[in-house]
């Protein structure tokens, strides 16, 4: 973790790394391991790491984006690590995270509703008399990276092959390298369509998140060609796999739990409260770290200038202290409070995004199909002490 690379999970902690956070905890609030850095589990602890400003360097380097592009010198170039919103501290990530931010709010979010409705019908009809199918690969996956290369402006015929390079991308986060040729000709083949589809809007500019981040000026400064590809890229990142985990991991919760499922069915209301406890009680991202820039207290520990701190927000959200009967899945129980997407100023941009998505995916299925029934209640777990979701969840209807 400290070389912001993510340490691997056995598969019984991803299966249910839940019972083992509960019994760190009660060792511990905030631990120091043997490797030197610091393990924060309770509520209260996590929130200052995220929003005390002692603490800097979000993500560390995990936050920045690999990008690598033909050059002269002979293909395959890495061009290096750039730094993203997610890398910086201000001012950076001020200027960083203001020019994207207006296409995030709520009010700007809630605009994209019938665009994903209109998503989330036409992959369901592709389902078309289908008795049986994989909840992930036919909804999950594809949804977000459809979304966010709409927002893009990424022309339709496109899609498949953003899609293929996006997911290829993300493969190589997740700690799996065995296919790296394969990982860093995507990343080279999608630096160079972004970059087309770059010069393409400076030269006449769309309604799209492309021609605002060209035309964006912050106190006079552009932004330069790496960090609107670095954003790019952020996007996908930080958005696809993350929205993908909610849908799939929250549905294999709903389906877990018939009672609760049943509860939100007769009352849809409930929605916005249920998609809020997915994330508490199954949130994808586990961890996120900071470095003190000062020396601070934390709880009852004394942080080092330095020393790196690893905020297990998954923990966070089933503090006993926080929330009653935490290890309880209650949909009514809208915990808006939760850290899912971490806190303070590097709160996740997507934040209204992936809520409406989960929101009109988990509520579209429910409707469509009302005798939703798991058939595999042992799905295989992937990813790593960072983040976690199902490979597949497979349902009858
Ligand atoms: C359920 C889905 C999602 C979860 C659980 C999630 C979680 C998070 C978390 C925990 C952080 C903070 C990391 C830190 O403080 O170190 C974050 C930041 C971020 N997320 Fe998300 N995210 C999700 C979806 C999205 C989507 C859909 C997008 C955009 C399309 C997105 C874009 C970002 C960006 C750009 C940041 C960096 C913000 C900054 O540094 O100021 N995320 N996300």
């Amino acid at each position: 973790m400290e070389s912001g690379t993510p340490e691997p999970f056995s598969p019984e902690m991803l299966a249910d790394p839940y019972p083992a956070y509960s019994a760190m905890r009660e060792r511990g609030r905030i631990q120091r391991t043997a490797a030197g850095h610091w393990l924060v589990l309770g509520y209260d602890e996590v929130s200052q790491l995220l929003t005390d400003q002692r603490f800097g360097e979000a993500a560390g380097r995990g936050g920045r984006i690999r990008l690598s592009r033909t050059t002269r010198e002979g293909p395959h170039r890495l061009l290096g690590r750039v730094d993203t919103m997610l890398s910086v501290d201000p001012p950076e990530h001020t200027r960083l995270r203001r020019l994207v931010s207006k296409a995030f709010t709520p009010r700007s979010v809630q605009k994209m509703r019938p665009l994903i409705q209109e998503i989330v019908n036409e992959l369901l009809d592709g389902l078309d008399g289908r008795t049986e199918f994989d909840l992930v690969s036919e909804l999950a996956w594809p949804l977000p990276v459809t979304v966010i290369a709409e927002m893009l402006g990424i022309p339709r015929q496109d899609r498949e092959r953003f899609k293929r390079w996006s997911d290829a991308m993300v493969a190589t986060l997740g700690g799996d390298y065995s296919s790296l040729d394969e990982a860093r000709r995507s990343n080279e083949e999608l630096v160079e369509y972004v970059s087309r589809v770059i010069a393409a809007r400076r030269r006449q500019p769309q309604d799209d998140l492309i021609s605002r981040l060209v035309a964006a000026e912050e106190s006079g400064q552009r932004l330069s060609e790496d960090e609107m590809l670095g954003t790019v890229a952020l996007l996908l990142v930080a958005g696809n796999e993350t929205t993908t985990h909610l849908i799939s991991s929250g549905m294999l919760v709903l389906l877990r739990n018939p009672a609760q499922m049943a509860r939100l069915r007769e009352d849809p209301s409930l929605f916005p409260s249920a998609i809020d406890e997915m994330l508490r009680y199954t949130g994808p991202v586990h961890t996120t770290r900071r470095t003190a820039r000062e020396d601070v207290s934390l709880g009852d520990a004394r942080i080092r200038r330095g020393d790196v701190v690893v905020g297990i927000l998954a923990a966070a959200n089933r503090d006993p202290n926080k929330y009653e009967d935490p290890d309880r899945f209650d949909v009514a129980r809208n915990p808006t409070d939760h850290v899912a997407f971490g806190d303070g100023i590097h709160f996740c941009l997507g934040a209204a995004l992936a809520r409406l998505e989960g929101q009109i995916a988990i509520g579209t299925l429910l409707r469509r199909f009302p005798n939703l029934q798991l058939l595999d209640d042992q799905p295989e777990w992937a990813g790593t002490s960072a983040i976690r979701g199902v490979t597949s969840v497979r349902l009858r209807q």
